[in-house]
């Protein structure tokens, strides 16, 4: 019971307006993990900075009724009016001269989650009240002049830190949008190993250290080259050359498309003496939506109530994609997979048509097979 009295003392659920101090603050010592970051989703989350999320909060009832600004919790968690952004029917909306809400993601608000906990519609980021103390994972962290250091391993060791904004999300129909769903037996699983692996390059100007955490946070929208180790691509045929397979290895513990805005594609194309047939493509999504006139419709997040559709590869699963074609030797497959950041069904209602991240097609693996 004291200890949890001690902890009602030093923290708080972010609900309440707190002070952080800025990122470009933290750049002055911290100049190249700040300048991954900045160019990270994290640096980018607001509806100012992302046009993607814009976009869609634009389309949002919140946003036409002037209600509230809900997506503050996990896009703009630092914006020193958030309690406003989040009370309802105020008429107060995101404002792109403030400041804070600038800061999206912040560098302090991160390093200040203390512990998180459990929530129906979304988990809840429990946040230290010391507005200069940092939290880390090393059990020998250095000294700063600016800030003090404390170590946090638990939950900044094993990714739980990361969970309070991407565990799951409700909509006001209790209708679980999005849910990461992780994998607890899987050999790999935890965030930071694999979105925030080291690099080169000191953590401050003022360390010995040879590496960092990096700080781009690499996910659909980013550089996929070190994510393409998780996810593997293997084509054989059948002996009697009627039939090939693609086969996906998502060794990954969630699913392959957490947003229901995403989608992939499988494109694959057979080249025989220099003349190229593409095989029909494979799009991998899943779709949300309600029923109406007793069929499952799709919808924006906001109406749905259930799943339409779904055909993303689950959690540490491999997922075979067949083709039926007569194959000679001498043939040669290649297979390409990626990811659209929008579905192009989505990309009308968003009014997103025009929009280079949008709509670019981002290749995780490329391979090719050639026929014996
Ligand atoms: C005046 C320089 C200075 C400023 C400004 C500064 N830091 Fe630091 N910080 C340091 C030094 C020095 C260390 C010690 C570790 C090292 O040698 O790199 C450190 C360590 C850290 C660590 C622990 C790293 C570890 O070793 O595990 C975190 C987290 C951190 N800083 C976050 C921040 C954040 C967030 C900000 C901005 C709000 C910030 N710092 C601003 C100098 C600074
Ligand atoms: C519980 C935390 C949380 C809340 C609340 C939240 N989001 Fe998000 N949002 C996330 C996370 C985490 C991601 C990244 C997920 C991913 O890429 O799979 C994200 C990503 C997005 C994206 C994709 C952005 C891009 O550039 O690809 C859109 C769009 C979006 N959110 C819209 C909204 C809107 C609109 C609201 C409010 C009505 C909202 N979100 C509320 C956590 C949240
Ligand atoms: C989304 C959450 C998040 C954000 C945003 C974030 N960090 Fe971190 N940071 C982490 C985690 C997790 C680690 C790795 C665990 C550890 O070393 O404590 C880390 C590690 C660090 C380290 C130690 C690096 C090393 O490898 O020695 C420093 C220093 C640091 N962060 C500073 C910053 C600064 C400065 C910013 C903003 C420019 C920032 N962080 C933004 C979560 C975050
Ligand atoms: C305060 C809430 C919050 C925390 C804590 C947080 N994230 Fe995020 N994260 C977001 C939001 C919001 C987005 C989407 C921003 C956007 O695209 O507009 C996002 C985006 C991302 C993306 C990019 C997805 C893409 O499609 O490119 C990755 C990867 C990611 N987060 C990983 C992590 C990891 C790993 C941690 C823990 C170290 C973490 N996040 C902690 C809120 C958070
Ligand atoms: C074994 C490595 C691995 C681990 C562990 C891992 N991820 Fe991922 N993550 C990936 C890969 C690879 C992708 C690219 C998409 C896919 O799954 O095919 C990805 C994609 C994502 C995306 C973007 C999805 C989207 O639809 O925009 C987010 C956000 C994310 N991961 C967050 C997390 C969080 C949070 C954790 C921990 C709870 C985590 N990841 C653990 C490898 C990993």
């Amino acid at each position: 019971m004291k200890k949890i009295l001690i902890l009602c003392a030093l923290s708080a659920f972010a609900m309440a307006n707190m002070h952080f101090e800025k990122n470009k603050k933290c750049s002055e010592c911290h100049p190249t993990i700040y300048s991954e970051y900045k160019t990270s989703q994290h640096g980018k989350a607001t509806i100012f900075k992302d046009p993607i999320h814009g976009a869609v909060y634009e389309k949002h009832p919140q946003y036409n009724k002037k209600e509230k600004y809900r997506c503050g919790h996990c896009h703009t968690p630092t914006a020193d009016n958030l309690s406003a952004l989040l009370k309802s029917n105020n008429g107060v909306t995101p404002d792109a001269d403030n400041e804070t809400q600038n800061e999206a993601v912040a560098c302090a608000y991160c390093h200040r989650i203390e512990d998180v906990k459990h929530g129906v519609a979304m988990n809840k980021n429990l946040v230290s009240l010391k507005e200069k103390v940092y939290f880390t994972s090393k059990s020998n962290p250095g000294t700063s002049p600016f800030h003090g250091i404390k170590t946090k391993k638990s939950i900044f060791k094993d990714g739980k830190m990361c969970i309070g904004c991407h565990s799951h999300k409700s909509n006001k129909k209790e209708f679980q949008v999005c849910a990461t769903d992780l994998n607890n037996n899987a050999s790999k699983k935890n965030c930071i190993e694999c979105h925030m692996h080291k690099v080169d390059g000191a953590p401050s100007t003022m360390s010995t250290g040879k590496t960092h955490t990096f700080h781009g946070f690499p996910g659909l929208h980013g550089d996929l080259t070190n994510l393409s180790q998780y996810v593997t691509m293997n084509i054989s045929n059948t002996s009697d050359k009627k039939m090939f397979t693609v086969l996906i290895n998502h060794d990954v513990p969630h699913a392959s498309l957490l947003h229901p805005l995403r989608s992939s594609k499988l494109v694959v194309t057979v080249t025989r003496n220099g003349s190229v047939t593409k095989m029909q493509d494979r799009i991998i999504a899943k779709t949300i939506g309600s029923i109406k006139d007793g069929k499952p419709v799709p919808t924006p997040p906001w109406l749905a109530t259930q799943i339409v559709k779904n055909t993303t590869i689950p959690a540490n699963t491999k997922k075979a994609f067949p083709y039926a074609w007569d194959l000679k030797s001498g043939d040669v497959i290649t297979a390409i997979f990626g990811y659209y950041l929008v579905k192009p069904k989505a990309l009308k209602k968003f009014d997103l048509k025009e929009n280079k991240e949008a709509t670019k097609f981002r290749v995780i693996r490329k391979e090719t097979f050639t026929v014996k």
